[in-house]
């Protein structure tokens, strides 16, 4: 194996990199509040994956979705597994977040040089939660279309703009089969998207800046 990867370093020249990210000094008194961040990346990771293996069986249609999201769960070999891993690691990504964002707060890590990262941090709780609003439509039962006709509501009563935010978000003055297309849309590509590069920004910022002090 070594001899595999060591003909591959010579020519792809992965191991410098790899040990310029990984290796930078930490400060003394850590603990397992520190892993926070690093178990919300690992779930944020988690449900890409299972939400890329549902996108495989997923139709986003009208007629076809409610079925398709049963199929999924009592036809497809596994598919009930993954539908649960992607559910429990999207609901636990907001948990580890706000605990992470806890951890920061207790010990003062928002502060300069690092409040540009505190706001990147709240850009992507904010995306994380709009992935949980728009993932909550797609499975189409009566549920998730009462939750996001009250939910989109909401935004009907923003002064001045509402009825136009209300029509941009639905798609038309009701939630029917485009909000859908909509929501869908928003769920698998523009949410995650938008998360991976606001995160990579704040990688980027935690080795730049280095980990503050422990508690
Ligand atoms: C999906 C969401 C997020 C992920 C995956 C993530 C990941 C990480 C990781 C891996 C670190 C390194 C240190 C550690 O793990 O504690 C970190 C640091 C940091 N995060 Fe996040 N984070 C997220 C959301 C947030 C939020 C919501 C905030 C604040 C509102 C935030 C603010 C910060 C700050 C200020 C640091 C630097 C802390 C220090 O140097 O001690 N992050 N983040």
């Amino acid at each position: 194996m070594g001899k595999i990867f060591d003909w591959i370093d010579s020519r792809f020249g992965v191991k410098e990199p790899h040990r310029r990210f990984l290796q930078r000094p930490l400060p003394e008194k850590l603990n397992y509040s520190y892993c926070l961040g690093g178990a919300a990346f690992t779930l944020f990771l988690m449900s890409v994956v299972t939400g890329l293996l549902l996108s495989i069986y997923y139709v986003p249609s009208e007629t076809e979705a409610y079925k398709s999201v049963i199929r999924i769960n009592e036809e497809v070999r596994l598919g009930w597994l993954v539908r649960s891993t992607h559910k429990w690691s999207a609901n636990l990504l907001i948990i580890f977040i706000i605990l992470h964002t806890i951890r920061v707060f207790i010990t003062g890590s928002y502060r300069p040089p690092r409040e540009l990262n505190w706001i990147a941090g709240v850009f992507t709780f904010i995306f994380a939660m709009a992935s949980g609003f728009t993932g909550y439509l797609l499975p189409w039962d009566q549920k998730a279309y009462w939750a996001t006709v009250v939910g989109t509501s909401m935004a009907g009563t923003v002064p001045f703009i509402g009825n136009a935010l209300l029509y941009f978000v639905r798609g038309g003055p009701e939630v029917n089969g485009t909000t859908l297309i909509r929501f869908y849309s928003m769920h698998v590509l523009w949410i995650p998207v938008m998360m991976f590069i606001i995160l990579c920004a704040h990688f980027h910022m935690v080795k730049k800046q280095g980990i503050s002090g422990g508690l």
